[in-house]
Parts: structure tokens; C-alpha cells; sequence
């Protein structure tokens, strides 16, 4: 029987490790960590994700900045906002929550946050120092990824990963963690993508299968082989007229039918999804006590 990753409780645990942390930080050092968020339009998914993001600032003592504009707000007044962040000394940590409305140039917004506020990774000093094994910002999916294999006793070392999914978010960074020639990774990485006209060809031959594809259920049984363990990144809304709301939340992987196979696998949602808020935390408090560029 397949063991289930809980990353809903191991989130918690480190959750309540940052907030031990931050009482401790500013009793004896006066800091208290400050994450800004930036939210454009009115994306109901992001609103939602930035809504947690808030409240799990409060729950942790952090001090917390949200900001939500308009679609229409011009590009050249998000680069102002971002600006005044940058010089907030109240502020560790900025993150701008994506996708921003099309008419704005989301690179060149991501490229004016300081690196050395980039809680979300995404700056390219921090995408470079990721490649190159400095340290830096881990975007904080892939970040919270690596640390459910550390907690899970799940070791790397020589195995093959298939990450399917090339986005900037989650596959691009978490292929460039899983390679790294450190104890908690050292694997043999396949990336494949829509480029692929046979991804089975790929995901059967896994080991450590990573599904960030944005496809409900794509992943099933006849995909993988047995003794996967299989770590789900997909947050899919999909309609379901015998539940209350009419939806429900699934993966990219179809959890019932790869279950017989699967050694050990993260549910949707409590599996990869909190992990996310946590490392951001993470992030945030690490870049306010100063322990990420050395
Ligand atoms: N949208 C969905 N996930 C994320 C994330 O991890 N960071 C940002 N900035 N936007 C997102």
C-alpha cells in the first residue's frame, strides 16, 4: 500500500518551527519579517492563494503587506510599487502573484524586484545562482518539493526523476534542484514536455515521477511502474455535481488509478499545495535574519 506524503501536516510543523523562530528573532534582535504581495486583476484562483499567503503571514508573526490593484493599473505604476518595496526596510520579502494581466510585461516586473527580496525565485541573479549550486532564492514549490523528500527519508542519490512540465514556477527550478551534486539530491533528471508526442515513454521509466503539467487526471496507472513514488504538483478545479460547491480540487495525476503502483504519493490537495506557503515563509524569514546570500 502506497504511503501518503502528508504535506499538510509537515507544512504545519514548519509553519510552527517559523513562528518559534520569529517570537525568538525579534525578542532578541528586534526584526520582524516582512512579506509584500503584489496582486493585479482579479484571477479568482490567485485571490484565493493570496488570501492564504496573508494569513499565514499574521499566523506567524510576520508583518504583512498586501496590495491589490485593478486589471487596468499601467505597467508604470507596478514598476512604483515595486520600487518602493525594494527600499522598505520593513520589507524582506516581495512576491508579485502570477499571471498579471496581459498587458503587462511580466518579466520586466519580476526582473526590478531587489534579488535580495526575491522570496519567490524568480529574478534572474536568483534563477542563476539556482543553476549554478549558489545560494540564493529557491522558488517555493520546488523548494517545498526537495524538503518533503528530506522529511520523508526519500533519497535521490542515483535515482531517475521524470518532471513533466517546463514552466518557469515548478519544472525549469526543480529540475535544476534535482541534479545538483548535494546529499539531499544528486539524481539523474528527464524533463519532457508537450514537445514530447509520448510522454509514457518517459514517465514509465521514473522513478520519482513530478507531475506539473496543469492537466486534470492526466497521469494514469499505464503511465507509471510500480514502486513510483509520484509527487503531484497540479491544482485543478474540475466540476463534480455530487459535492456541495459543484467542484472539486484533483491533481494532474489520477490518485485512485495509480495508487496499487505508487510507493509513496502526495494527495491533492494537502500534499505539495501548503508546502508552497511554508517555504515562502521560509524564504521570507531567512531573508529578514540575513542567512541567504552567504
Ligand atoms: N501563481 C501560482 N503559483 C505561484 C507562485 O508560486 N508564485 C507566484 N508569484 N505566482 C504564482
Amino acid at each position: 500500500m502506497a504511503v501518503l506524503i502528508d504535506g499538510k501536516s509537515i507544512a504545519q510543523s514548519l509553519r510552527d518551527e517559523i513562528k518559534r523562530k520569529t517570537e525568538l528573532v525579534l525578542s532578541q534582535k528586534g526584526i520582524t519579517p516582512g512579506l509584500a504581495v503584489l496582486l493585479v486583476g482579479d484571477n479568482p484562483a490567485s485571490q484565493v492563494y493570496v488570501r492564504s499567503k496573508e494569513l499565514a503571514c499574521l499566523e506567524a508573526g510576520f508583518h504583512s503587506v498586501v496590495l491589490r490593484l485593478p486589471s487596468s493599473t499601467p505597467e508604470v505604476e507596478i514598476l512604483e510599487v515595486i520600487k518602493r518595496w525594494n527600499l522598505d526596510t520593513a520589507i524582506h520579502g516581495i512576491l508579485v502573484q502570477l499571471p498579471m494581466p496581459k498587458h503587462i510585461n511580466e518579466q520586466k516586473v519580476l526582473f526590478s524586484i531587489s534579488p535580495t527580496k526575491d522570496v519567490d525565485g524568480l529574478h534572474p541573479e536568483n534563477v542563476g545562482r539556482l543553476c549554478l549550486g549558489l545560494p540564493g532564492f529557491v522558488p517555493c514549490t520546488p523548494a517545498g518539493i526537495m524538503e518533503l523528500f528530506k522529511i520523508s527519508n526519500i533519497s535521490l542519490t542515483g535515482k531517475h526523476v521524470v518532471v513533466v512540465g517546463r514552466s518557469n514556477l515548478v519544472g525549469k527550478p526543480i529540475t535544476n534542484l534535482l541534479y545538483q551534486k548535494t546529499p539531499n539530491a544528486n539524481a539523474i533528471v528527464t524533463i519532457c514536455h508537450t514537445g514530447a508526442n509520448d510522454i509514457r515513454k518517459y514517465t514509465t521509466q521514473a522513478d520519482v515521477l513530478i507531475a506539473a503539467i496543469g492537466v486534470p487526471n492526466r497521469i494514469t496507472a499505464d503511465d507509471v511502474k510500480d514502486g513510483v513514488i509520484i509527487i503531484d504538483v497540479g491544482i485543478n478545479k474540475i466540476s463534480d455535481p455530487t459535492t456541495k460547491s459543484g467542484s472539486r480540487l484533483v491533481g494532474d495525476v489520477d490518485f485512485n488509478s495509480v495508487l496499487p503502483k505508487a510507493l509513496a504519493i502526495t494527495p491533492v490537495p494537502k500534499g505539495v499545495g501548503p508546502m508552497t506557503i511554508a517555504m515562502l515563509l521560509d524564504n521570507t524569514y531567512r531573508s529578514a535574519t540575513g542567512d541567504v546570500f552567504i
